[in-house]
């Protein structure tokens, strides 16, 4: 229990999955994401092959980056990440993220994130255990835990992820460390809640967010409580 309170304590942020967005208004949208206070934009990369859909890569970050400062959050669902980071980099990425479970050696692609001057995120899928990203939390900024398949937006949120969240919140205040909580799939006003008070921080929104009728609002509902 004694984590409802640190959590609280957390600063919370909420990162825009673009993959919700009507792409032929991207640059429309990323201005309301600015105007609605989103403090990150959520680009999932997938290359059909570690995910069976395939969504946009490198040209499409590239004129992203043009247009806005928000913080660019990549989330790479990709087979072999460290091939293509230091690109991701170039193109503008502010956090890279990549899974556990890709083919990549897991601490060469953190280091390689990290020297591009860009910051380091480790995913793990639902079937991936907590324990599993625990020696590499010295060297990261952020954790993700999928709390959905990747792959595709919409789907509904994996209660059993809870567990996970919370026992990597735990282990990085045990070591004293400074590293942010992301969950990502099927979060909305409710799953929020339950996801904050478990530990994490950045809370990945793409259906709820873009479905929304005031998204300044609804942003603001992922945040904190609305109850009281
Ligand atoms: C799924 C993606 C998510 C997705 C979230 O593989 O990584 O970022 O867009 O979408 P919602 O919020 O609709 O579950
Ligand atoms: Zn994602």
């Amino acid at each position: 229990m004694s984590y409802i309170g640190r959590s609280d304590k957390l600063k919370n942020y909420v990162s825009a999955s673009v993959l919700s967005a009507d792409m032929l208004e991207l640059g429309r949208e990323i201005k309301k994401l600015e105007d609605n206070g989103i403090d990150m934009l959520h680009f999932d990369v997938m290359d059909g092959i570690f995910v069976n859909n395939i969504t946009f890569g490198l040209p499409v970050l590239q004129q992203v980056r043009k247009v806005t400062d928000i913080t660019l959050d990549v989330h790479l669902m990709i087979a072999d990440p460290l091939k293509y980071v230091q690109r991701f980099a170039e193109s503008g990425a502010d956090i890279i993220c990549f899974h556990i479970e890709s083919d990549s050696d897991t601490l060469e692609t953190i280091k390689t994130i990290r020297s591009c001057g860009v910051r380091a995120a480790l995913a793990i899928k639902p079937a991936t255990s907590a324990e599993s990203v625990f020696e590499y939390l010295p060297y990261l900024d952020m954790v993700l835990v999928m709390t959905v398949e990747p792959g595709f937006g919409g789907q509904s949120f994996i209660p059993e992820t809870l567990d996970k969240i919370r026992a990597i919140r735990q282990k990085i205040t045990e070591l004293g460390l400074n590293v942010n909580v992301e969950v990502d799939g099927g979060i909305n006003g409710t799953t929020s809640a339950a996801v904050r008070e478990a530990g994490a921080n950045v809370l990945v929104s793409g259906s709820y967010l873009f479905a929304a009728d005031n998204m300044a609002e609804a942003a603001k509902a992922l945040k904190e409580d609305m109850s009281c």
